[in-house]
């Protein structure tokens, strides 16, 4: 009889960590600084869909939007220390990372359209910069886009003699730092989630962001006019602590690769619309005033901040230019 029973609770002591294990699902905190209603935010919920679907219920996937969980540079930190598991930050936020080189892409004027965007991230580029993150225990799985900059103050921007000792909200990239000093201006580096705030009470006068980012932040109602200049590019790369990411089960993995694959394709077909939807409602609140750049005000721009180009050298170093420069077939000198 006694013997039965140390059987018995032996085997419920060898088969509970199984059972458990087989109700408890892998947790994954994929924490970000945007709304719900933006392509990233959209592109994050698809992503929880589709690997709870794939998964089976085996992995769930928690989604914290609007720096809820961490501010900018926090959540990066966050991520290496494993409290969250997935990130996608803008990549004018890497250098706290040590890979300041993903900057390339903050260049002003680097891309004429979306395609030439993605082909940038689909080429050797992207695989490039991706390889930069793997000593720092980071994996990158995928680019989102979220479209051009716009840029706002409460005068209009109109000719780069505009911006003269305006402060200007930055997101961390030396090369948007460097642009708006071409053009006269005093950028400053500011987690997004404090913008809104800097923007009413003056601690900045501007900032540059994209139409979906100003429509669900409401930044267009704290600035009088907004310049829809698309002169630089805002694009996020997806990224997981590697340890974690390769320690999952293999075929989980597999799983989860098909959901962000999936998920990336759905978020960069969004972006432009959702960006342009953004736009007319910004347009059609009336609480801010559109202005458009003709091709000579453009030019002057371009012209005003063509420096940064040589002086990105000297950050991003020369390799990533000239694997740019030819895969987008243009000169960087
Ligand atoms: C910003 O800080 O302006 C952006 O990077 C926010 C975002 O993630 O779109």
């Amino acid at each position: 009889m006694r013997k039965w029973l140390l059987a018995a609770v032996a085997a419920a002591i060898f088969m509970a960590p199984g059972a458990g294990m087989a109700q408890s699902p892998i947790i994954i905190k994929f924490s970000h600084v945007v709304a719900n209603d933006t392509p990233k935010g959209k592109g994050a919920i698809k992503f929880k869909e589709l690997a709870e679907k794939y998964t089976d219920g085996k992995v769930r996937v928690e989604v914290y939007p609007n720096s809820q969980l961490f501010k900018d540079k926090e959540e990066i930190e966050a991520l290496q220390l494993g409290s969250v598991q997935m990130l996608a930050p803008s990549v004018a936020k890497f250098a706290p990372l040590g890979a300041k080189e993903f900057e390339v892409l903050d260049l002003p004027w680097l891309f004429k359209d979306e395609a030439t965007y993605a082909k940038a991230t689909k080429g050797p580029v992207g695989k490039w910069l991706f390889n930069k993150l793997e000593a720092k225990g980071i994996s990158g799985l995928a680019y989102w886009d979220n479209g051009f900059y716009m840029v706002s103050a409460n005068r209009p921007l109109i000719m780069p003699a505009d911006f003269q000792g305006l402060k200007m909200r930055i997101s961390g990239s030396k090369i948007g730092d460097q642009y708006f000093r071409l053009m006269g201006s005093i950028p400053q580096i500011m987690a997004f989630s404090e913008v809104y705030q800097a923007l009413q009470t003056g601690v900045v006068d501007g900032c540059e962001n994209t139409a979906s980012n100003y429509l669900t932040q409401k930044f267009h109602e704290v600035q009088k006019h907004i310049t829809v200049s698309y002169h630089a590019h805002l694009q996020y790369a997806v990224i997981v602590n590697t340890k974690f990411w390769n320690g999952l089960p293999a075929d989980i993995r597999t799983q989860l690769d098909k959901a962000m694959n999936e998920a990336t394709d759905y978020t960069n077909s969004i972006a432009r619309k959702e960006n342009e939807d953004a736009l007319a409602e910004i347009k059609a609140s009336g609480k801010t005033t559109l202005h458009y750049l003709t091709d000579d005000q453009r030019k002057a721009w371009q012209t005003a901040m063509a420096p940064a180009y040589k002086w990105a050298k000297g950050r991003v170093g020369g390799e990533v230019l000239d694997l740019l420069s030819k895969e987008l077939s243009i000169n960087m000198n």
